[in-house]
């Protein structure tokens, strides 16, 4: 936790521009209008470029600030390059890894081995590739912030689910590796463990189900706001208690004695990092 930019505007701390990665609807568009809400210009990025161009349009009508709409698809093999074409000149502070849904849910030998590779390259290339290239900018300039989203499929395996399960705990443990690594460089990583949310791609999958789901502003709020305390943050009451419930031993202490045992084992130095765990506040 930077216990240093401790008092800061969230402007100050993680300004001037927020890039989303997946921010055209959903709990991205929801990131997309917090930051901006928060004063900070937002460049989205998303496959289709009329939702892009409404938000942009929204955001810089409601909230006085710049926006740039960025069109790229997250799994193409040239993202790093076109996303870095886009935002090179911008002064980024944030930037949040949001795509990263089921398409669909069914058992894994059932579904083409190339809906288990969209999902990998969604959801463990593309954090791993963009959070190399904003988590070095961020580095250099001393501070930020640096979201990646997953999920309660993290928890644990599951049937009908394994793919997706599987890269969900990819960018839990990738955000919580990274939370210990970049705190001491100024930089604040967040692991955003969502539980079901409302948002467009799930309610076409499934309407009844989501429908009484969490609200993608809630999600995006709390996340925002729990920025810079911990490796961790859950929406929602109901689904931090389950957590707690399947997560027994506290994660900063786990995460420190993984650190602890990597650091010996490799003959590294360790930097103990302080933090909140998800379910305090
Ligand atoms: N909704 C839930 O119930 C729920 C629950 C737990 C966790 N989560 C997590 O929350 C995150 C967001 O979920 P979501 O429900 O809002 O839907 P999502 O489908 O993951 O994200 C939608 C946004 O991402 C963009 N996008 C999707 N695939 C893309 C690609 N290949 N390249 C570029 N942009 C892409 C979409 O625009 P385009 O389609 O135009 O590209 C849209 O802006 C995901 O990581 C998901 O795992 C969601």
């Amino acid at each position: 936790m930077n216990a240093k930019y401790a008092g800061e505007s969230f402007r100050k701390r993680f300004g001037d521009w927020a890039v989303i990665a997946g921010g055209s609807d959903g709990i991205g568009a929801a990131y997309a209008r917090e930051a901006a809400r928060r004063g900070l210009h937002v460049a989205a990025i998303a496959r289709r470029t009329a939702p892009l161009e409404a938000l942009s349009h929204e955001i810089e009508t409601e909230y006085g600030v710049q926006s740039r709409s960025i069109q790229a698809d997250l799994t193409s093999p040239d993202v790093v390059e076109t996303i870095a074409r886009a935002t090179d000149s911008l002064d980024v502070g944030l930037f949040v890894y949001n795509a990263g849904s089921n398409p669909a849910a069914g058992k894994f030998l059932d579904q083409s081995v190339d809906a288990a590779r969209f999902l990998v390259n969604l959801s463990c290339r593309g954090p791993i590739l963009l959070a190399h290239h904003f988590g070095g900018r961020l580095r250099a300039r001393g501070r930020g912030g640096l979201i990646l989203m997953s999920s309660m499929a993290c928890l644990a395996g599951s049937g009908y689910q394994a793919t997706y399960a599987a890269t969900k705990a990819f960018d839990t443990a990738l955000a919580e590796g990274l939370w210990y690594e970049l705190a001491p460089e100024g930089v604040d990583v967040l692991g955003v463990i969502a539980g079901a949310t409302r948002t467009e791609t799930v309610l076409a999958q499934n309407k009844e189900s989501f429908e009484s789901a969490m609200d993608p502003a809630e999600v995006a709020r709390g996340a925002l706001d729990h920025l810079g305390k911990g490796p961790n943050w859950i929406p929602g009451d109901a689904n931090r208690a389950v957590a707690q419930g399947m997560w027994p031993v506290a994660r900063i202490p786990l995460i420190t004695g993984m650190t602890q045992a990597s650091a010996e084992l490799f003959d590294l130095p360790d930097d103990p990092v302080d933090g909140i765990e998800f379910h305090e506040d």
